[in-house]
């Protein structure tokens, strides 16, 4: 939970930290297709976030009593390197790897067209190398594309920001200082094109306008992230198919 106060001051002169004005994302980087050996692979970079999402299958599911006669089951595994922190962190699941895991899991769940694979398994695997506040939401906006990049059926594409305050003002995509020093945190998830959240958590306190005004500002960046997500995929795939032209 949120401090009431903060004690860092995290805005001068009308600017963050790091230079940024109160709606501007961090830089964005997006590779499609890095690993060899799965299904669909994303790398993202957001600001000092840097994650690989990795997708297996459908496959089969086992155990086999976890099967799900009617869908295919989707695992969602969010992982922090030991040395993605300040700190090293302890390797294996910890509470918040676990509960990110099922937000994550949950924020993707609307766009899998898991009715096309009866008893099978969609495997996700969000692995932070550098975290710099915000991985849930570069965990998801990977997982999405590495989703496509495998080829899973999809209604569309998840994208992903956190909004939040700071210095009592409301700010886009936090980054680890003004997470730790802000007044709260809001990630948020959505399928842009129609505007549909699939995932949203709060900590901290905001009024009924903070709240509104924090959503429309992490509508906005969603768009600009779904467009980045779908040139990265389109680049990856015309790229190919030139391969396949010269071959
Ligand atoms: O990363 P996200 O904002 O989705 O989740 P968080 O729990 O609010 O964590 C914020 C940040 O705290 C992370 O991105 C890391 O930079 C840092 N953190 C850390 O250094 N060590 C941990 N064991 C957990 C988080």
């Amino acid at each position: 939970m949120k401090g009431e106060e903060t004690e860092v001051e995290l805005i001068k002169e009308g600017k963050r930290l790091d230079g940024r004005g109160f709606e501007e994302l961090r830089h964005i980087k997006i590779d499609v297709g890095v690993l060899k050996r799965a299904d669909g692979s994303c790398y993202f970079e957001l600001g000092d976030n840097k994650v690989i999402a990795a997708v297996y299958g459908p496959r089969e599911m086992h155990p086999r009593h976890a099967q799900d006669a009617k869908m295919a089951v989707v695992k969602f595994r969010y992982n922090m390197a030991p040395f993605s922190t300040d700190d090293r962190k302890r390797p294996g699941p910890d509470r918040r790897s676990i509960e990110i895991s099922k937000v994550s899991r949950e924020a993707l769940d609307p766009v899998i067209m898991r009715e096309y694979y009866p008893k099978m398994a969609i495997e996700v695997y969000a692995e932070l190398l550098q975290s710099d506040a915000g991985t849930r939401t570069a965990g998801i906006n990977a997982a999405s594309v590495a989703l496509a990049d495998a080829g899973i059926p999809m209604r569309d594409l998840v994208s992903s920001v956190a909004v939040g305050k700071i210095d009592g003002e409301m700010v886009l995509d936090l980054n680890a200082m003004e997470d730790n020093h802000g007044e709260a945190d809001m990630p948020v998830a959505m399928i842009a094109r129609t505007n549909t959240i699939t995932a949203l958590q709060m900590d901290g306190r905001l009024t009924k306008e903070e709240f509104e005004r924090g959503l429309k500002l992490a509508m906005g960046a969603c768009h600009q992230i779904y467009e980045l997500q779908r040139t990265a995929l389109i680049e990856r795939y015309s790229k190919s198919e030139n391969k396949k032209e010269e071959e």
